[in-house]
């Protein structure tokens, strides 16, 4: 099932992007009937409107805020100046309900990015407020089909309306809000594809909290790319698992027969759910492309040498059955007792909520490697603002460059990055609302 986005190639001069409440048939007809679904949406659709631009291209969105909130945008794995990264409190002052926001994004790099809500984001991106973004490369790779596949994860009532319960101290304590409607809208609405056409299919994990485990049937091919970076080594497909936020292009060739489909599978507990699927009609070639060749690199630097890299730990601790004692909060050490009271559950580095000072100060053009260290009973999606980082790997070598990184519970895992970015940046888990319930550093690059 889909949800039909209006296209935007607005890609020269300001155009509007306006966040409003609207309604629209969420749940299909195949669950019986259901009235339409209250949701908060860009333009006033779920997703929101989806951008496609070019690489090279200076994108001119202008917020306005319809909401009977205060609202921002984030560009989530996009490169920006700090002032257009879209955090209030940090890079802007939330954008009130009646006014307006022109952000200017120049797009240096090509791949799958999404924006959403970044002020009270549990609550705003739960009741929709996000949307693709596609930057196309100088030379894209040659495919049939250009299909981005939004993952979102619903928390509805029995009348089909977004349970209002934001904020549910089990989900914060817990996983996170987890909802009852799991859904896939393709962009486009593709009904059919023939065997051997050759497929882009752009996932993009946009749930405030779920981890979704996916498969994909009837189709021959690649991991092209994550987080919207180039992997200089195509990856087999196979089970992908995206955390909140994570994306991945797929470059794939139709391998089911006419009269079978190409299925998007979602696993969970043990449970295979049919999330969408797409009829193969007829034969587009004798034979299918086969290789997929690597996209073309963007502008950023990989990682080399870490022999002058500088080292700052991140420990997290807190959540359900972590038996954290005690946390600074706004400036104060308090018990695990004061800080649930002050809705804090979490901690990086014995600290709840966004410090006064930053994890560190990097000289711009430093190299910075951070051992993240999840002593929680939890998985956490880590997401560094500004820049994408590359995970240090056991063996010693560099993964794929990333901007979100899912650490498994009572795990470590190492990421390493250039600080070119100057500004104060997020970092922080993507479980909105481990987020909101104390996930949260930042660190300076001057
Ligand atoms: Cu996708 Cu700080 O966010
Ligand atoms: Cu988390």
């Amino acid at each position: 099932m889909a949800i039909l986005p209006q296209a935007n190639s607005a890609a020269t001069g300001p155009f509007v992007l306006e966040a409003k409440p609207s309604s629209m048939q969420l749940v299909p007809p195949e669950f019986g009937q259901h009235p339409e679904t209250e949701v908060w949406g860009f333009d006033g659709t779920v997703p929101g409107p989806l951008i496609r631009a070019r690489q090279g291209e200076l994108l001119q969105p202008r917020l306005i805020n319809r909401l009977p909130q205060p609202t921002a945008v984030h560009w989530h794995g996009l490169r920006v100046p700090n002032a257009m990264d879209g955090v209030p409190g940090m890079t802007q002052d939330a954008v009130l309900p009646g006014d307006d926001f022109l952000y200017e994004l120049p797009l240096k790099d090509a791949g799958t990015y999404w924006y959403h809500s970044h002020n009270q984001s549990t609550e705003q991106v739960a009741r929709g407020l996000y949307g693709v973004m596609v930057v196309s490369e100088a030379e894209a790779p040659e495919t049939d089909h250009d299909i981005v596949v939004v993952l979102d994860d619903w928390r509805l009532s029995e009348k089909a309306q977004i349970a209002n319960d934001f904020g549910a101290v089990h989900d914060w304590t817990h996983a996170g809000r987890l909802g009852n409607f799991i859904h896939a809208a393709l962009t486009p609405q593709v009904s059919e594809v023939q065997q051997n056409q050759r497929l882009r299919l752009r996932f993009v994990n946009v749930a405030t909290d779920r981890i979704m485990t996916v498969s994909l049937l009837g189709l021959t091919g690649k991991i092209a790319a994550r987080d919207g970076m180039p992997l200089q080594e195509p990856e087999d497909l196979g089970l992908m698992v995206l955390g909140p936020a994570e994306r991945a292009d797929v470059i794939a060739d139709v391998s089911a027969a006419p009269g079978e489909s190409v299925q998007v599978v979602l696993h969970e507990r043990g449970t295979a759910y049919l999330l969408e699927e797409i009829e193969v009609a007829g034969r587009h070639a004798k034979a299918p492309r086969g290789v997929v060749a690597p996209l073309p690199d963007n502008p950023i630097t990989r990682l080399g040498s870490l022999s002058h890299a500088r080292r700052i730990s991140l420990t997290m601790e807190g959540g359900a059955m972590s038996g954290l004692r005690q946390g600074r909060y706004e400036g104060e050490l308090l018990s695990s007792q004061e800080l649930f009271e002050a809705g804090q559950i979490w901690t990086f580095n014995g600290e709840a909520g966004l410090p006064a000072e930053p994890i560190t100060t990097a000289q711009r053009g430093e190299i910075i490697r951070m051992p993240i260290h999840n002593n929680t009973a939890f998985p956490h999606a880590m997401h560094l603002h500004g820049t994408h980082f590359q995970e240090v790997l056991p063996d010693g070598g560099l993964g794929p460059l990333k901007d979100t990184l899912l650490v498994a519970r009572r795990e470590t895992r190492e990421i390493a990055f250039v600080a070119d970015n100057p500004g104060d940046w997020l970092l922080h888990c993507h479980m909105l609302s481990h987020q909101a319930a104390g996930m949260k550093t930042w660190l300076r690059v001057t």
